[in-house]
């Protein structure tokens, strides 16, 4: 019997450690619950990263949990942690792919050692893999993987989805080793984006790199078909609608509703990176306060910013760049009884998310880059009684779909604030109107469609290439 292997840097599980126990919490996110129904199943399984540095010792105890939920722990050393993770994945890749190239450290150990996590990732899979296994390969950090195990299963299926943008090669061409990230990539039958730019962005490096043809969305390279195709990511939208109307958030609602009485909520929630243009919406926030003091008051934005990769020193700049323009605005305009801005720097679960998606009356979702954007579609998912206004930037995935949002460039603080006054007057009518072709899509286009038509597809071309070498 054939199984599917996943593969991600981290498991869709968060393991603390308290008093020498260690304790599992799996994901809510949208991926651990689209891919639910896939490697929970029979005798598949999941592969990746525990997030912590675990003492050797432990590994065992560590291996006995997880493997009673399909999970198979890669254990990486705090070397790896440093220079593959931190290193050649955040500090390398994750710049380069959201175009903030002068961010990019391009240092030759972060290199070797994402080649050799690469390679473990690799060793972990061939470990558990049976031939006519179907492996799916999940992001930027695990770029070199299909080809390591093409190499050892030259016939397994193998799906690869990058769940950042894809650039354009003028900033790929900038990584030293193009090349080889490339050809580690082109080790997968099927290789996913989300968007069509980024189909585009990703074909065009392949073919003024490498010498390979094309032909529409294939890609041939030493007598293999690899296919490129865009899979716009969805959510569980039947999660998050059901949850604003249960009577858990409700009460948290009505909680809200006392505190916060007429007050017009502008919400935005984002982990703590400098793609997310954070700073860029605090002064478009800013510049409505100064040039509509009549909002004064009226309007508080609620923003909730969870910890993300604070060992590197750019996400520590930002925090402190954050923090200080927060409490300028705050202490510029506050007035006793008023606070434009709550801010909170942690993570929340998801009933409180539930409840504040809910109640807000605008979303403010402004990457400078984002790959697809999850936010912008758990707002729509969760406007089940009241409309609301979607402000999301063009340089998100999501705006590709969500075209009913009021789309902006998160570079023109004019534009953007120009955005807020707009949605903080439109009508009730065309607010409905906007949210409720909103809803069809991100609840029509959910996550189960997006696993199910990758999962798909990835059969069909590996039956096409079977027959080609049949016939
Ligand atoms: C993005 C990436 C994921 C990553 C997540 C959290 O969504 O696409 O691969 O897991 O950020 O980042 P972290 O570095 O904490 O895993």
């Amino acid at each position: 019997m054939s199984k599917t292997i996943i593969i991600s840097n981290r498991l869709p599980v968060k393991i603390t450690q308290q008093n020498n126990e260690y304790e599992l919490q799996v994901s809510e996110g949208g991926l651990a619950t689209g891919l639910g129904s896939i490697y929970k199943e029979g005798d598949n399984i999941w592969i990746g990263w525990c997030g912590l540095d675990v003492p050797k010792e432990d590994e065992s105890r560590i291996i006995n949990e997880l493997e009673k939920e399909n999970l198979a722990p890669v254990f990486l050393t705090e070397d790896e942690i440093k220079l593959y993770y931190e290193g050649f994945s955040n500090e390398t890749l994750w710049p380069v792919f959201h175009y903030m190239s002068t961010y990019a450290q391009y240092d030759e150990s972060y290199w070797e050692s994402y080649k050799q996590v690469n390679e473990k990732f690799r060793d972990a899979v061939i470990a558990l893999a049976q031939p006519g296994d179907i492996i799916w390969i999940h992001d930027y950090q695990l770029l070199l993987l299909p080809q390591l195990i093409r190499e050892k299963l030259p016939d397994t299926t193998i799906g690869f989805f990058q769940h950042i943008p894809f650039p354009s090669f003028e900033l790929f061409r900038l990584i030293p080793w193009r090349a080889e990230l490339l050809n580690g990539m082109l080790g997968a039958d099927l290789i996913g984006f989300h968007t069509y730019d980024d189909v585009r962005h990703f074909t065009s490096s392949a073919t003024r790199v490498l010498p390979v043809q094309t032909n529409a969305n294939t890609i041939h390279q030493d007598d293999r078909n690899i296919t490129i195709d865009a899979f716009p990511m969805g959510i569980d939208a039947k999660k998050f609608d059901a949850l604003s109307k249960t009577e858990e958030v409700r009460l948290i609602n009505d909680n809200y509703n006392e505190i916060l009485g007429d007050t017009k909520i502008i919400l935005s929630i984002d982990r703590l990176d400098y793609s997310k243009g954070i700073v860029q919406r605090l002064l478009a926030f800013e510049k409505v306060l100064i040039e509509h003091p009549e909002y004064i008051g009226k309007i508080s934005l609620h923003m909730i910013v969870v910890p993300s990769r604070d060992t590197i020193p750019q996400y520590r700049d930002l925090r402190d760049d954050i923090d200080k323009l927060v409490g300028n605005i705050n202490s510029r305009f506050r007035t006793s009884a008023w606070h434009p801005i709550h801010y909170f720097y942690r993570s929340f679960p998801i009933t409180e998310l539930s409840a504040l998606y809910n109640r807000a009356n605008i979303c403010l979702v402004t990457p400078m880059r984002d790959g697809m954007n999850l936010v912008s579609k758990e707002y729509v998912a969760s406007k089940t009684n009241e409309p609301g206004v979607l402000i999301l930037s063009e340089m998100a995935g999501a705006s590709k779909e969500l075209i009913e949002a009021i789309i902006i460039n998160p570079n023109n603080l004019a534009e953007m604030s120009n955005a807020i006054v707009q949605a903080l007057e439109m009508g009730k009518e065309e607010q409905q109107t906007r949210m409720l072709s909103l809803r069809q899509t991100v609840l029509k286009f959910d996550i189960n469609h997006w696993v199910k038509i990758f999962m798909d597809q990835l059969k069909e071309v590996k039956e096409l290439e079977k027959s080609r070498y049949a016939r």
